[in-house]
């Protein structure tokens, strides 16, 4: 199994390129089945997840084209099927995409129950309530969720819980429905701002995405398009972080510095010198971290997405802080991992309380979902000595080469699939 073999230690110093967003790229693809004309997608990260989605897309009969690893054209006029269902597609939460945009465009849409990272319950009530006001027949049968409509028309809607998923589905139906359709109360994640830009850029009609109330006026037909994906929000604060934890000079580029305001706030709270230009971030932390409080929250609050990496700071820092997790219940599971790094913190409820300490130390341990793998990844490179990160496959859901861009950055990493490769790597960094 392979695994990242890291010796701790360096500063991370220098400059990274952070690649398209992952949580647009997947809304973006299925949405791309919404016409039957070609969609030129370029900034698309080359992710597990964005792959097993273009994937899944094939299986239905879209024409998927690679121009280059980071520009696809799609075109959807041979779909000759509305069931996706699959082993792969089975394991991903972005799955739920393809009702909407099934729905959307045929008025009936079978996808599997959506999977993706064990990081709470994960209830998909509100896209139900959503397809359901808009005119559609829901019913959850074998693993799938069924959709189909005769007629689609647009509705008031009033979301109970501010969701992303939800937000973007419910987009995706009204962008074709009949009328007008109202979201209150709706995520306003830079995802959703994009994936709302790319459907009008189809010739949708979608207004306020970004605040709380989306306005959709339905169209008939949309039409292809040429769109270039938002810089990943996640990526970039991770590799901030990346700079504070290893107490490294980083700067991230190609980015959008408005996206990353709550990232940069809580990096200025502890300590860290930021520099802001027009597409790039320096992140500086020449003096000892300090100790916060911080509560994730929907965009533009601190988002969940970074609560570990966040966390991993925390722990060197002078002080206690308090994490709170508000959105996902069951994400500080890599917490019992950083404690094996010598970290402590106690976890209640949704609070983890995190004393600083100096220095982590190496050890091996498992990535245990897709943020908190790379999280570790971050403490492994601040640790004395060696550590072995297991379970990369979840971190290569949504970071693309990261172990190359760390060690771009002076990282002491590297993928290995053996004892044997281990043991060459630790001869060679001695
Ligand atoms: C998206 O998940 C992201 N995934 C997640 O990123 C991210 O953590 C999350 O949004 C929050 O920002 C993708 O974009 C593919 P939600 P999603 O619906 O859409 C509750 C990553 O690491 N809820 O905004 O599944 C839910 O339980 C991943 O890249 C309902 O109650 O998140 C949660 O508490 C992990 N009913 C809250 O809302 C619903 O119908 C927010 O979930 C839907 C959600």
């Amino acid at each position: 199994m392979e695994q990242y073999a890291i010796k701790g230690g360096n500063p991370l110093v220098g400059e990274v390129e952070i690649g398209g967003a992952k949580n647009a790229a997947l809304p973006i693809i299925a949405a791309s089945i919404m016409t039957d004309e070609t969609v030129q997608v370029d900034n698309m990260p080359d992710v597990r997840d964005t792959n097993v989605l273009l994937d899944a897309m094939q299986d239905i009969g879209v024409l998927i084209n690679r121009k280059d690893r980071h520009s696809v054209s799609i075109n959807a006029s041979q779909v000759h099927n509305f069931v996706v269902d699959g082993d792969s597609i089975r394991k991903i939460r972005a799955s739920y995409y393809f009702i909407g945009a099934l729905l959307a465009k045929y008025k009936s849409a079978e996808v599997a129950l959506p999977g993706g990272c064990d990081i709470g319950c994960r209830a998909i009530d509100q896209h139900i309530k959503g397809f359901r006001a808009l005119g559609a027949d829901v019913k959850i049968e074998y693993g799938l969720i069924k959709a189909h409509a005769e007629r689609l028309k647009g509705s008031h809607i009033y979301m109970d819980v501010v969701s992303v998923g939800a937000t973007i589905n419910i987009m995706m139906v009204a962008a074709l429905a009949e009328g007008t359709t109202i979201i209150e109360n709706a995520a306003k994640e830079p995802h959703v701002v994009d994936l709302a830009n790319f459907l009008n850029s189809m010739g949708a009609n979608i207004k306020g995405a970004g605040t709380d109330v989306i306005r959709i006026r339905g169209v008939h037909s949309l039409h292809g398009t040429e769109y270039a994906i938002i810089p990943d929000q996640i990526e970039a604060g991770t590799f901030m972080f990346a700079a504070a934890i290893t107490k490294g000079d980083i700067t991230v580029k190609n980015v959008i510095p408005k996206h990353l305001e709550s990232i940069t706030a809580k990096l200025l709270e502890i300590g860290c010198e930021i520099e802001e230009s027009d597409d790039a971030v320096r992140v500086v932390a020449a003096k000892p971290l300090r100790h916060t409080q911080v509560k994730t929250l929907p965009y533009p609050g601190f988002p969940t997405d970074m609560q570990p990496q966040i966390t991993v700071a925390l722990a060197l820092s002078n002080g206690t802080s308090i994490v709170t997790e508000s959105i996902f219940e069951n994400r500080f599971k890599y917490v019992d991992e950083l404690i094996r790094m010598g970290a402590s913190i106690k976890v209640e409820g949704n609070t983890a309380i995190v004393n600083g300490i100096g220095q982590y130390t190496g050890a091996s341990i498992n990535a245990p979902d897709l943020r908190a793998g790379a999280a570790l990844v971050l403490a492994a490179l601040a640790a004395e000595g060696y550590s072995c990160i297991e379970d990369i496959h979840y971190i290569q859901r949504g970071y693309e080469d990261f172990h190359l861009k760390l060690q771009m950055l002076g990282a002491q990493i590297e993928k290995v699939d053996s004892s044997k490769e281990l043991q060459k790597f630790k001869l060679k960094i001695g």
